[in-house]
């Protein structure tokens, strides 16, 4: 498998497209993130269905946020699919992230700091005294200190979080964009290059790639994708 730090982004709810979008770029893939969309709708077995043809890393992006023995036993329902990475809001608090990774001691659980989608002002609604990059250092603090093995941030915070946990944590970074492309809903954006400059280990990257998909055109699409893939990497 390789060990490239591109994180794709499987965002569908379809087994089959999943399939074909991890076929068509496992040469050049790190890890395969599947999220909500694909989970609530096919499950640990949707999961395991992938597997059973498509050997891969698994980021699986629950942003689970509840009381801890609730978050204990929503971990512990994952135990037989052990995913490399399992995300858990860090605002949860401390006893809720440890309570995940006593029951995962496998998977590198992933703090989720702020969301990039909240601005300072949204910040400040919901009631956070502090602008968004000392929150989020904050809350990258407290997951690392219950046991989370990495932390999901903004490329804008990766410098600053990378300065303040330990150097064994791997930070991931969505909202990059390769050079020249569409931003979309994406706005605060870094190429994959700034971010990993910035201290980031892993990018997670979803349309830029799997937009390319045209599922009346199966074969140009899978080399499209590949390439796409490729030319990302090479950017490095
Ligand atoms: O398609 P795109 O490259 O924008 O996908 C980015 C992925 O990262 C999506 O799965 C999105 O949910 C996720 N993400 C994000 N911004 C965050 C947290 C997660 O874009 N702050």
């Amino acid at each position: 498998m390789s060990n490239s730090p591109l994180i794709l982004a499987v965002d569908t709810s379809q087994i089959d497209v999943a399939r074909e979008w991890i076929g068509a770029t496992r040469e050049y893939v790190g890890v395969y993130k599947l999220g909500l969309e694909f989970f609530l709708k096919n499950g640990p077995q949707g999961i395991e269905e992938l597997r059973k043809e498509l050997d891969f890393p698994l980021f699986l992006d629950l942003k689970l946020h509840d009381i801890a023995n609730t978050v204990a036993g929503a971990a512990r329902s994952l135990s037989r699919i052990a995913p490399d990475f399992l995300t858990v809001h860090a605002s949860g608090g401390q006893e809720m992230v440890s309570a995940a990774v006593k029951e995962l001691p496998e998977t590198s659980i992933t703090g989720v700091t702020i969301l990039t989608s909240l601005s300072a002002e949204n910040l400040s609604d919901i009631g956070f005294a502090l602008p968004p990059l000392a929150s989020a250092v904050k809350l990258a603090l407290l997951a690392t200190g219950a046991g989370a093995r990495a932390i999901v941030c903004s490329p804008q915070e990766v410098g600053e979080i990378r300065s303040a946990v330990d150097p064994g944590v791997n930070l991931i970074t969505p909202g990059v964009r390769p050079e020249g492309s569409e931003l979309g809903d994406q706005v605060r954006v870094m190429t994959p290059k700034a971010a990993m400059t910035a201290g980031a280990n892993y990018f997670v990257i979803g349309r830029p790639i799997t937009s390319l998909w045209d599922p009346s055109e199966i074969i140009k699409s899978r080399s499209a994708m590949a390439q796409r893939t490729r030319e990302i990497l090479e950017s490095l």
